[in-house]
């Protein structure tokens, strides 16, 4: 878990890799199985709808056993999905608000940072957040901007 721009996707890949393991992304997966974007379906149904369908698939892929997850950043809001997350090891990748700024800064598919000042935005969204990743982690790990296989190494140290 982690915020936009912690580097889930990425080193959830690798880290599946090395483990040996199935490695999903829940938003990858809803886009698999609605054949659209995230973006569109914020558009089409709201924040409201996407996050219903994220936690269907997020209660999903938490039943299966020896898999890497990477979530949406705001998975965490749920306190269903934190439950069902913590039938697994859950990993918080951190980063400072400046960093996931400079890491977003050519996004155009996060439709939560499409809107309003987004430096601003990010401050708050890890304002409510952090607290929550800190809640659900068993590790809490600062990626700062050390390579992905070293944040993979140290994951794997951790677990
Ligand atoms: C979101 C993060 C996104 C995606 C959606 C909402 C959030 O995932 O699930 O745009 O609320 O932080 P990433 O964290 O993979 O960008």
């Amino acid at each position: 878990m982690g915020p936009m721009g912690s580097g889930k996707s990425t080193i959830g890949r690798q880290l599946a890799k090395k483990l040996h393991r199935k490695f999903f992304d829940s938003d990858r997966e809803i886009e698999k199985r609605t054949g659209v974007s995230i973006s569109w379906i914020f558009e089409m149904e709201g924040e409201e709808g996407f996050r219903e369908r994220e936690q269907k698939i997020i209660a999903e892929l938490s039943a299966m056993d020896n898999i890497v997850m990477a979530t949406g950043g705001g998975a965490v809001l749920a306190e269903a999905n934190r439950r069902n997350l913590k039938r697994g090891k859950v990993v918080y990748l951190a980063a400072t608000a400046e960093q996931l700024y400079r890491r977003t800064s050519r996004d155009t598919s996060r439709p939560l940072l499409q809107v309003g000042d987004r430096r601003q935005q990010i401050k708050q969204l890890m304002a409510q957040r952090d607290p929550l990743y800190r809640q659900v982690a068993d590790v809490v790990l600062q990626t700062g901007d050390q390579s992905v296989t070293r944040t993979v190494n140290a994951v794997i140290k951790q677990l």
